[in-house]
C-alpha cells in the first residue's frame, strides 16, 4: 500500500526547530524503523555521478551474465522460485580497510567517486548514530563505541551494491526475500525511477517510493534493536522485481566490527534482582514523582550502593 513515510529535514537540526526535529527522528525510529532524510548536506552531483557509474558498471559487466544465469533461464520457463533472489550484487568494504580495488573490472573513476561518496555518507552515518544515542538518553558516542572492537577499531562501513534487473514475470520470484538487517544503521541511495522496496508495518506492506532529489533512506538493523533494548526495532522488508525497469540499490551499512560485544544499554534496562521491600521503602518517599528516577535509584542500590531491606517495608502501596 502507498503511505507517506517519515521525512527528517536534516537542515532543521541546526536551528530553532532542533528539538522538534529530534522528536520526529525519535518517533520515526520508535514507531517506523525507517525514514527518509532530506537536506542532508551531501554533494548531490556526486551522488548522481556514483549512481551513473554503478549503472554503467552493471550494463558493461553484470547484466549479460545475469540473464544467462540458471535463475533467468528458469524464469524463461515461467517456473516459480522461492529459494533465490532476482538480484545481481557485489559488496564493497570501505572501513576499516577498503577492498574496492579488488572488485572485478571496476573502473578507477568508479573507485574514486565511490570513495568520495562514502566519505560523505560516513559523516551522515556518524551524525545519525550520535542523534539516535542522544534520543535514547545515552551519551552521544554510545552507538559508535558499542560498534567498536576491543582495540578501538570500528564501526565498519560497507556497501551492498544491487541491481534488480527488469523481470518478465515478477509474480514468480522476489527481488530479495523478506528479512531484517543484521547490523546497525543502513543508509540507502536508491533508484529515482524504479520502485520495488517494501517495509512491513502494522500488518501491511508499505511501498517505499523511488528516491527523488537524492534523499537517503534509512533503516535500523538488529543490533540497534538490541542496544536500544527493543525501543528501536529492526523492521522486515523485501524487494519486488519490476516488469518495466531495472532498479538500483546502494545500501551502505554502519555496523559493529566483528569482535564488538553487543548488549542492551544498561541505562535502558529495567532494574532487576532487587528486594521488593527496598522498592517499597523508596516508593514511600517518591510515590508522587516520576517512576524513571526511582528505577534508576533501585539499579544503583542493586549495584552495591545500599541494600536496606529489613523485610518490614510496608508503609506505602
Ligand atoms: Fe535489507
Amino acid at each position: 500500500m502507498k503511505m507517506s513515510i517519515p521525512v527528517i529535514d536534516f537542515s532543521a537540526l541546526n536551528g530553532a526547530k532542533r528539538s522538534e526535529t529530534m522528536a520526529q527522528l525519535h518517533e520515526a525510529c520508535q514507531k517506523w524503523g525507517f525514514f527518509m532524510i532530506e537536506n542532508h548536506d551531501m554533494d548531490t552531483s556526486l551522488m548522481d555521478k556514483v549512481k551513473k557509474l554503478v549503472n554503467e558498471h552493471y550494463e558493461q559487466n553484470l547484466k549479460d551474465e545475469f540473464y544467462k544465469s540458471a535463475l533467468a533461464k528458469k524464469m524463461e520457463k515461467q517456473e516459480k522460485t522461492t529459494d533465490q533472489d532476482w538480484e545481481t550484487t557485489f559488496f564493497i568494504w570501505h572501513r576499516p580497510k577498503s577492498n574496492i580495488k579488488e572488485i572485478p573490472n571496476i573502473s578507477d573513476e568508479l573507485c574514486k567517486t565511490m570513495d568520495e561518496y562514502i566519505a560523505q555518507l560516513l559523516q551522515l552515518a556518524e551524525k545519525l548514530s550520535e542523534l539516535m544515542s542522544e534520543n535514547l538518553g545515552l551519551e552521544k558516542t554510545f552507538i559508535k563505541k558499542s560498534f567498536s572492537g576491543a582495540n578501538g577499531i570500528g564501526p565498519v562501513m560497507g556497501t551492498k551494491i544491487a541491481k534488480y534487473p527488469r523481470c518478465p514475470n515478477p509474480e514468480l520470484v522476489r527481488g530479495l526475500r523478506e528479512h531484517t538487517d543484521a547490523g546497525g544503521i543502513i543508509l540507502l541511495l536508491q533508484d529515482d525511477q524504479v520502485p520495488g522496496l517494501e517495509f512491513y508495518k502494522d500488518g501491511k506492506w508499505v511501498e517505499i517510493p523511488p528516491s527523488k532529489n537524492n534523499g537517503i533512506f534509512v533503516n535500523t538493523g538488529d543490533q540497534i534493536e538490541v542496544l536500544s533494548n527493543g525501543l528501536y526495532k529492526s523492521i522486515t522488508h523485501r524487494v519486488l522485481p519490476d516488469k518495466n525497469g531495472s532498479r538500483l540499490s546502494m545500501a551502505s551499512f554502519y555496523n559493529p566490527i566483528g569482535d564488538a560485544i553487543i548488549a542492551p544499554a544498561p541505562k535502558l534496562l529495567y532494574p532487576s534482582h532487587y528486594c521488593y521491600g527496598d522498592y517499597l521503602n523508596l516508593y514511600g518517599k517518591t510515590k508522587f514523582g516520576e517512576k524513571g528516577p526511582r528505577f534508576e535509584a533501585i539499579k544503583n542500590m542493586v549495584n552495591g550502593n545500599g541494600h536496606t531491606n529489613d523485610g518490614l517495608a510496608i508503609n506505602e502501596y
